[in-house]
């Protein structure tokens, strides 16, 4: 009996004590733009590993499958249900910048990565600098063509923020050279649009000398199209993101000649959502660093971007 009152008592005290010590669990809804390339299912893995080792972290992952609505739809749906932050890899700049304003009006953190939306209605954007890659993807196409040459541009989903810098930095690139862009197209990201539209190159034009891809799949889909026609041994197929397990092999393969590393920053948003979430103040913008590789430097994982 006095035992009974006594573990009653206990438990009494102690339940409000244990309570307290128990660290805060937060909630951190991941919105994926596509799991339909190897890259973004990186992304995922990156963000999934990174909180794993944060046992006061749990991640809630959905995938809008590349589909502008249902990705707005998602947002909505993590702020109803009151996630404590947002992380989100947007499709689109201009049709997700209400949605994530919306969020981060609410008072819900909002941590932008990879492409970007419009205005400054978030708390930190994540990626690497598109330009740069872009520009020095030139600088390296222009070098290894001597100057001068007939280039194919396979662009990225001209409304995604990665495609406009990725373009606008090759152009910089090749700037006080004598490249030429005979053919260029839109192939959304998609390795088989990219195929498509080097056909329609290939059918074009009887001298392609480099085909410059805004990613990986991009650059090995327009390789594939040559193949097909029986001109790859004649053009030099460079692209962006530069996995080990895509772009690094291409290269290791000899079927690309350079990748160009686009990091995923999953565990980078990780770490910036611990310090959000911790009352910290975080940057509004983090700028990932980016390396090349090529043949021959592969061995020795890559060279850094430099300028
Ligand atoms: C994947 C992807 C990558 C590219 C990035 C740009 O969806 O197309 O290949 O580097 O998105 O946002």
């Amino acid at each position: 009996m006095v035992a009974r009152r006594f573990l009653r008592v206990a438990l009494a005290v102690l339940f409000p004590v244990m309570a307290v010590c128990q660290p805060r669990q937060f909630t951190i809804g991941m919105s994926q733009c596509n799991l339909g390339e190897p890259w973004r299912v990186q992304m995922n893995a990156d963000v999934r590993r990174a909180a794993e080792a944060h046992p006061e972290l749990r991640v809630v992952f959905k995938d809008a499958q590349n589909d502008n609505l249902r990705q707005a739809a998602h947002i909505d749906e993590f702020v109803r249900s009151g996630v404590d932050l947002i992380i989100v890899s947007p499709k689109e700049a201009a049709p997700l910048t209400k949605p994530v304003a919306d969020a981060f009006r609410k008072g819900i953190p909002v941590i932008v990565l990879d492409r970007r939306v419009l205005g400054q209605d978030f708390t930190c954007f994540i990626g690497a600098d598109n330009r740069k890659i872009g520009r020095a993807a030139g600088k390296w196409v222009a070098h290894l063509l001597g100057g001068k040459g007939r280039v194919v541009e396979l662009k990225g989903l001209m409304t995604s923020t990665p495609g406009q810098d990725r373009h606008s930095g090759f152009r910089d690139g090749i700037k006080g050279s004598v490249i030429e862009v005979i053919f260029e197209a839109d192939m959304k990201w998609l390795e088989p649009n990219a195929r498509k539209e080097m056909e329609s190159a290939l059918g074009r034009f009887d001298r392609i000398d480099a085909v410059y891809a805004h990613n990986d799949p991009g650059a090995h889909g327009a390789y594939l199209a040559a193949r097909a026609a029986g001109r790859e041994k004649g053009i030099t197929f460079v692209g962006i993101d530069g996995l080990p397990q895509e772009g690094q092999m291409y290269v290791r393969q000899g079927i690309l000649a350079a990748s160009f590393e686009y990091p995923t920053g999953g565990k980078e948003s990780i770490e910036t959502a611990l310090a959000i979430l911790g009352g910290g103040k975080v940057p509004r913008e983090i700028t990932l660093p980016s390396r090349v590789f090529t043949k021959e430097n592969i061995e020795k994982g890559g060279e850094a971007l430099t300028d």
